[in-house]
């Protein structure tokens, strides 16, 4: 059970100091945007390659980009550990994988919350990790959609029955009311941006939502 605290919710003009108050968690999520495939924009490159150079901890860069075959592998030589591009951007998603295994990063695929998971199933055979979006992306804040749970069983169950380890990760209004349910249906990877950032200590909160993630294994 995995904690990644999005830095979404840190403050922008404190980001080392920031990443420092999450040193006790997995990794960090960094939502990179870019005002066309969500309404919003964040950081980039630069910004990731200066955060890879301070971070107590693995950095899991979550791309809501277009043409992630063309921007993606960047994310991966600049030091990510996991690079994550959104299967309805992607042209090839295959070659793209192998683009990231090859310059060193796991390899994930996200799902919007209207995108069906069945459709994409052979990429099981590919990738590192499956992103279930638990909101519509773009901003920190809102509030966690429940009716993507049965994609998370599907995921899980097609992973059962492949076999392989792949995890699941959900992303989007996940917090110490949601994590249980994440958990349950077979989510490992728990993104929390407000909830981890909005708390009055960040390292208390990341506990929390690992206690209460792990108090659930094996039910999903
Ligand atoms: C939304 C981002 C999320 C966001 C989560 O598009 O992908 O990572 O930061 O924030 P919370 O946990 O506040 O919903
Ligand atoms: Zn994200």
């Amino acid at each position: 059970m995995q904690i990644a605290p999005s830095i979404l919710s840190a403050d922008f003009a404190n980001l080392e100091r920031d990443l420092k108050r999450i040193a006790g968690a997995d990794s960090a999520h960094v939502d990179v945007m870019d005002y066309h495939f969500v309404p919003n924009l964040t950081i980039g490159l630069p910004v990731v390659e200066a955060l890879h150079r301070v971070s107590p901890i693995p950095l899991d860069c979550h791309l809501m980009i277009d043409d992630p075959d063309r921007w993606a592998p960047a994310y991966a030589e600049a030091g990510a550990d996991s690079v994550t591009f959104h299967i309805e951007a992607a042209g090839h998603p295959e070659d793209l994988v192998k683009d990231l295994h090859a310059a060193g990063a796991k390899a994930c695929m996200a799902l919007k919350p209207g995108t069906a998971f069945a459709p994409y199933e052979e990429l099981l055979e590919v990738v590192d990790m499956v992103l279930v979006m638990t909101v519509e992306p773009g901003f920190g804040g809102q509030s966690f959609m429940a009716d993507q749970l049965p994609k998370v069983r599907e995921v899980r169950e097609a992973i059962r029955r492949r076999g392989g380890e792949i995890r699941i990760q959900v992303d989007g209004g996940v917090s110490a009311a949601t994590i249980e349910q994440c958990a349950e249906a077979g989510a490992d990877v728990f993104v929390a941006g407000s909830a981890v950032y909005g708390a009055e200590d960040a390292a208390a909160a990341i506990d929390q939502l690992r206690e209460l993630a792990s108090a659930c294994v094996g039910h999903g």
